[in-house]
């Protein structure tokens, strides 16, 4: 949530120096979205996105190196493993696309499950796990909270950031979000994500003028479409003009 995605896009930016160019099944390259998550402004409808298999397959690779910048034990094969089916099955409890759930812990945690929980610079909110989820139970590496860098990390703590994250354990999720995004349409899964990072949509509708990041719409679009990279090319100061 709102005070992870510098860190991890800080964090990306440097992964991209020096790992290989992504597997290219789609090679999508970045394009910015503009505007409020419709299809008739641009957006991808879900039959434009990458299938969960591709997503995961593209980015699954980088997701070591960038544990590792982040002075974080990799994950393990077995962890993935639990992790990929976690997301599936929150995906079926919550009735939203998987596809879309993955793309969020891509966004936040760069996929390690021993991301460390982040704290917001102003309210103090915590913000751990998969998901960096609003104030969470479930976590592999939160040594304020007493629980060191646990490896391997436990199956259940594993299910639980995705749940946390997703609003079937606490209740402000990405299934929350989207519901009161309002919309039924496929903006519903761009405004819900700017609602899970910004909290509060902007009067304009415009998704570029996310109060915390502009520019997450218009990434979790992008990693929807099977884009993978470390920094993003969106410029926050101009995404919603
Ligand atoms: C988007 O895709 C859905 C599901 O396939 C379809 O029902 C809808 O009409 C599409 N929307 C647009 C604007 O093309």
């Amino acid at each position: 949530m709102v005070a992870t995605t510098p860190f991890v896009l800080a964090a990306a930016s440097i992964i991209g120096l020096s790992q290989a160019t992504p597997l290219e099944p789609r090679a999508v390259s970045y394009k910015t979205y503009k505007g409020d998550g419709t299809v008739a402004k641009g957006w991808p409808n879900t039959s434009d996105w990458a299938s969960f298999d591709t997503i995961w397959d593209v980015n699954i690779p980088q997701s070591a190196g960038a544990c590792k910048w982040l002075g974080l034990t990799p994950n393990s094969d077995a962890e993935n493993t639990v992790m990929k089916a976690a997301i599936k099955q929150a995906a079926s409890d919550s009735g939203l696309d998987a596809r879309f759930i993955l793309a969020a812990v891509v966004q936040e945690s760069a996929m390690c499950v021993r991301v460390k929980t982040s704290y917001s610079a102003t309210q103090g909110y915590r913000n751990p796990g998969l998901l960096q989820c609003f104030n969470g139970d479930h976590t592999c590496n939160d040594v304020d909270a007493g629980v060191p860098q646990l490896v391997p990390c436990p199956d259940a703590q594993i299910k639980g950031m995705i749940t946390d994250g997703v609003g079937l354990t606490t209740s402000d999720g990405l299934k929350q979000t989207v519901a009161r995004s309002g919309a039924s349409d496929v903006s519903k899964y761009y405004k819900g994500a700017l609602l899970y990072n910004s909290g509060v949509m902007p009067e304009s509708g415009n998704l570029g003028q996310g109060r915390s990041n502009p520019c997450y719409s218009s990434d979790i679009a992008n990693r929807l479409m099977g884009w993978v990279a470390d920094s993003s090319p969106c410029d926050r100061s101009t995404v919603g003009n």
